[in-house]
């Protein structure tokens, strides 16, 4: 029988490396796997809830019937508001910081996360997820700041993500690889079953919403034709897949090899910052990605380094395979000068 490891062991194993540690970042992990078994149980019943729920929306427990996304942000909020780890979180779903409620302790780590990424597709039964980041404390005060949670995704401590799909898999990295656990529902735990993964370095897919080929910039358009090695006969092409959960179509393209990418667009009324959240979605992503040898940017550069202006600051996205991602990034420097200049004032917090 081969060994088996649950994300407990394997989150202790980590932190034995680390002689000064004092347990804090390994007891949070474990919290937020904890979190991710229970937003699995309810995205797993969610087809269920208009058949078991009475009909005035009022679920079997007896109580209102809630978004998912709302729930799952509501969980992950409980599960670490009193464990004296955290001085402050921030999330996806509400405007402000959120700070720890006078009667608990602070600690010195700030959470960051998006409780459901992908959320419109709960309805049809396709894949979402949940994206953590972890950052250092560095606000100088008791009770955490906004400064603690607007930190370049460089100086991450740790991120991962939760896949609800046909199964349940928690990837994290804690600055030592990415590893890869699915969850056991029979006996709820979660266990390693992708050790230290590297994304392949011959890439299968690429993955954007084409639907919007139409308002992209000349440069991402050619890099798109590229992919799909028109006129190139040395490459095969890239497959095309998008689920519209970004963190399912990133997990695939971990695994697999390929490309992620949401442009900023230069449509009237232009996005030149596109639709990905910077601190929720893709600074997580990029330290995974990174981590697994991959590549993360904006289009300039590398999303790790972009220092943050504002909690839902918004940035385009390419991620998955170091070479793509630079090929799109040399097409945008080429093609791209309007868009460039339309985007920095985003980039550099004057907008
Ligand atoms: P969220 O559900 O957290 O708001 O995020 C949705 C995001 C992302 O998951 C996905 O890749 C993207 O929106 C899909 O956008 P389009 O429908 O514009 O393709
Ligand atoms: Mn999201
Ligand atoms: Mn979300």
């Amino acid at each position: 029988m081969p060994q088996i490891v649950t994300i407990e062991r394997h989150i202790l194993d980590q932190q034995k490396r680390f002689p000064q540690a004092t347990g804090a970042l390994t007891g949070l992990l474990y919290d937020m796997a904890l979190s991710g078994k229970l937003i699995s149980r309810e995205t797993n019943r969610a087809g269920l809830v208009g058949i078991l729920g009475a009909a005035d929306g009022v679920n079997v427990y007896g109580e209102q019937q809630q978004r998912l996304d709302m729930f799952a942000d509501d969980v992950i909020f409980k599960m670490n508001d009193h464990t004296g780890r955290l001085c402050v979180m921030a999330s996806e779903e509400h405007d402000d910081i959120m700070h720890i409620p006078d009667e608990f302790d602070c600690g010195n780590y700030a959470l960051l996360y998006d409780p459901l990424d992908g959320s419109s597709n709960i309805d049809v039964n396709v894949s979402v997820g949940t994206i953590f980041a972890i950052q250092r404390k560095i606000s100088a005060g008791e009770r955490g700041a906004l400064e603690d949670v607007l930190q370049p995704g460089r100086r991450l401590v740790a991120a991962g993500y939760m896949v609800y799909g046909s199964s349940t898999m928690m990837v994290y990295s804690a600055g030592q690889g990415v590893h890869g656990f699915t969850l056991d529902p029979s006996v709820g735990e979660f266990l390693l079953s992708h050790p230290d993964i590297r994304i392949p370095a011959k890439p299968r897919y690429y993955s954007s919403n084409q639907g919007y080929q139409k308002v992209w910039t000349p440069g991402v358009r050619r890099f798109c034709e590229w992919l799909q090695a028109l006129d190139d006969d040395e490459r095969e092409p890239l497959g095309a897949r998008y689920v519209g959960s970004m963190v399912t179509d990133f997990h695939r393209n971990l695994l697999y090899g390929g490309v992620f990418f949401y442009p900023g667009d230069m449509q009237q009324p232009a996005k030149p910052n596109g639709k990905m959240r910077l601190l929720f979605e893709a600074q997580a992503l990029a330290f995974l990605a990174e981590q697994a040898g991959g590549y993360a940017s904006d289009g300039i550069g590398d999303i790790l380094d972009i220092q943050p202006h504002s909690l839902h600051q918004r940035v385009p996205l390419f991620i998955g395979n170091r070479d793509l991602v630079e090929t799109a990034e040399s097409f945008i420097r080429e093609h791209d000068q309007d868009w460039l200049e339309a985007y920095r004032p985003f980039r550099e917090g004057r907008r």
